[in-house]
């Protein structure tokens, strides 16, 4: 095919006449030459493969996509879907700790040791005692809930029963004291300002030692209680008594005195008066703080009570008396 020839043009069709409502044939061949014919049929050729390519990667796209969002078969947690669900799962968790940390943490400490309130964050209760349903009733009907105290320091929390948290802010607290040390948040720091990551209290993986004691259903019988009558003396150590110091326990669930002072090496009394209707106390002496090797532990019983405690000489230096259940209560001994 020569490039420069006109195509053909059918000789008969130049003397029939011009129909109406159409173009002269000169008109419809008008420049439509070999080359461009061919290239024509060139272009459509390239047009086709480009919309193939289209075709390709539209459905390479497709299926990254399903898998991106569906997850990889046979591999849990890997789909899109799953991570939104954990991302907002972790927001629930953050907002219980800030409501936790806001409302909670001065009665049970910041990392649920204790204090006022009873231990959260021990790993026994956590798998055995405060499920998702007994917090939600704790939270609900208040402290008597817990050990049948009318006068539980604890109160309601949910609005539903005249408490300041909704529904939702409920939903969050629990989420967070049950959240794993899988879970972790970044939250600001109240004392630096500084954002720090924080993760949840329970080891999913924790199981209890086969001869742990069962956590009680009543947190206070952890502590034995021994039924001694009130006054009555464990005996008293030998070699002479020094002072009689008296200590009390007030409202809310703190030591009256913050500090006394003991002679060295003579034995003391205490003379203790527990005045927290229904809550166990006792007062024990540990070496430097709170934390430090345990020298004394008086008798643990609930208010209102009074126990004579011997304390045994001490040498001369600093200790800590604390109420054993009580992480908060705390004052210093000076024997010197
Ligand atoms: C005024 C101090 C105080 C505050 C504030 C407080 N609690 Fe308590 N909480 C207690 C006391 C005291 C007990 C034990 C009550 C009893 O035995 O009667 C308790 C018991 C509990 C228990 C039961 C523990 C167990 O071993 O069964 C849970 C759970 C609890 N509190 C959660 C919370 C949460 C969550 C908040 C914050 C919304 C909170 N508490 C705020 C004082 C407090």
């Amino acid at each position: 095919m020569s490039d420069e020839k006109q195509l053909p043009v059918p000789s008969e069709k130049v003397s029939t006449p011009v129909p109406r409502l159409s173009s002269p044939s000169q008109i419809q061949t008008h420049g439509l030459t070999a080359e461009r014919a061919a290239k024509i049929v060139n272009q459509s050729g390239s047009s086709r493969m480009a919309a193939l390519l289209g075709i390709a990667i539209v459905t390479l796209f497709v299926i990254v996509y399903a898998f991106y969002d569906q997850g990889l078969p046979g591999v849990t947690g890997s789909s899109r879907l799953d991570a939104a669900k954990h991302e907002q799962y972790l927001e629930t968790v953050k907002r219980g700790y800030n409501l936790f940390e806001a409302n909670c943490a001065r009665c049970h400490g910041a990392q649920g040791q204790g204090g006022i309130g009873p231990v959260l964050n021990d790993q026994g209760k956590l798998l055995a005692h405060l499920t998702p349903q007994y917090l939600k009733n704790v939270l609900t009907v208040g402290g008597r809930y817990i050990c049948g105290d009318a006068n539980s320091l604890m109160g309601v929390w949910a609005d539903t029963n005249g408490g300041p948290l909704n529904y939702r802010e409920i939903e969050e607290l629990i989420a967070w004291i049950r959240a794993t040390t899988d879970d972790v948040i970044e939250v600001r720091d109240p004392a630096t300002g500084e954002m720090v990551e924080v993760t949840g209290w329970r080891d999913a993986a924790y199981t209890p030692a086969p001869d742990a004691t069962p956590v009680p259903a009543c947190w206070k019988d952890a502590f034995a209680v021994s039924p001694t009558p009130t006054g009555s003396a464990t005996p008293a150590p030998t070699g002479g008594m020094g002072e009689t110091y008296q200590i009390s326990a007030v409202n809310p669930v703190a030591f009256e005195q913050s500090a006394f002072e003991a002679v060295a090496g003579v034995p003391f009394t205490i003379v203790f008066s527990n005045n927290n209707a229904g809550v166990p106390h006792n007062v024990a002496i540990h070496v430097g703080t709170p934390t430090g090797a345990e020298v004394f532990k008086g008798e643990i019983f609930p208010g209102i009570g009074t126990r004579t405690y011997n304390v045994p000489a001490l040498d001369a230096g600093t200790y800590a008396f604390i109420c054993t259940v009580h992480p908060n209560m705390a004052g210093t001994l000076t024997v010197k």
